[in-house]
């Protein structure tokens, strides 16, 4: 079980306050499209993913960039249950589209790196220390169905 000071919970509460899902979601998801291009895979029914403008104009991919940052919303909303939160997610993932679990710090890795370049200085390390504790335990719960 996680433990949260009253001070990671307020640092990562702040954060998604500014947070702009509708901006950061289709942002973050493109840009594991463009870095890792494997797993394009995953998002055949998706359409034309063959260039970086096709993939940042890709309205399936905007739409599900907000649905996955939406999904983040629950995790931040209840810190100490995040492996229930996701339970289902994870079996989903696992034996239904069948993502490599590896996929899901490529995106948490991403989507921190498009958070910094959002914010800025104004994301200080010490707040990128605790946001990337909350994203390794929202990858272990997705990944939990897996092991
Ligand atoms: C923080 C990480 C992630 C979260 C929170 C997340 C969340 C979600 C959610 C909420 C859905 C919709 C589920 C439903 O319709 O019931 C979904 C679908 C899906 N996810 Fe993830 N996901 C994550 C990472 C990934 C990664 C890294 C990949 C692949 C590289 C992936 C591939 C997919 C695919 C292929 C679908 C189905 C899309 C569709 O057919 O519309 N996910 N995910």
């Amino acid at each position: 079980m996680v433990s949260w000071s009253q001070s990671e919970r307020s640092t990562i509460e702040d954060l998604w306050d500014k947070i702009n899902v509708d901006e950061i979601g289709p942002q973050a998801l493109a840009r594991v499209l463009i870095v890792y291009p494997w797993t394009q895979r995953y998002f055949g029914k998706f359409g034309n993913l063959n260039s970086v403008p096709a993939i940042l104009g890709n309205s399936e991919v905007i739409a599900h960039g907000k649905v996955v940052l939406k999904a983040l919303d629950k995790a931040v909303k209840d810190l100490d249950n995040i492996k229930t939160t996701y339970k289902n997610l994870s079996k989903l993932h696992s034996e239904t589209l069948n993502v490599d679990p590896d996929n899901f710090r490529l995106f948490a890795d991403c989507l921190t790196i498009v958070i910094a370049t959002k914010f800025g200085p104004e994301f200080t390390p010490e707040i990128q220390a605790t946001w990337q504790k909350f994203l390794a335990v929202v990858v272990a719960a997705l990944s939990s169905h897996y092991f």
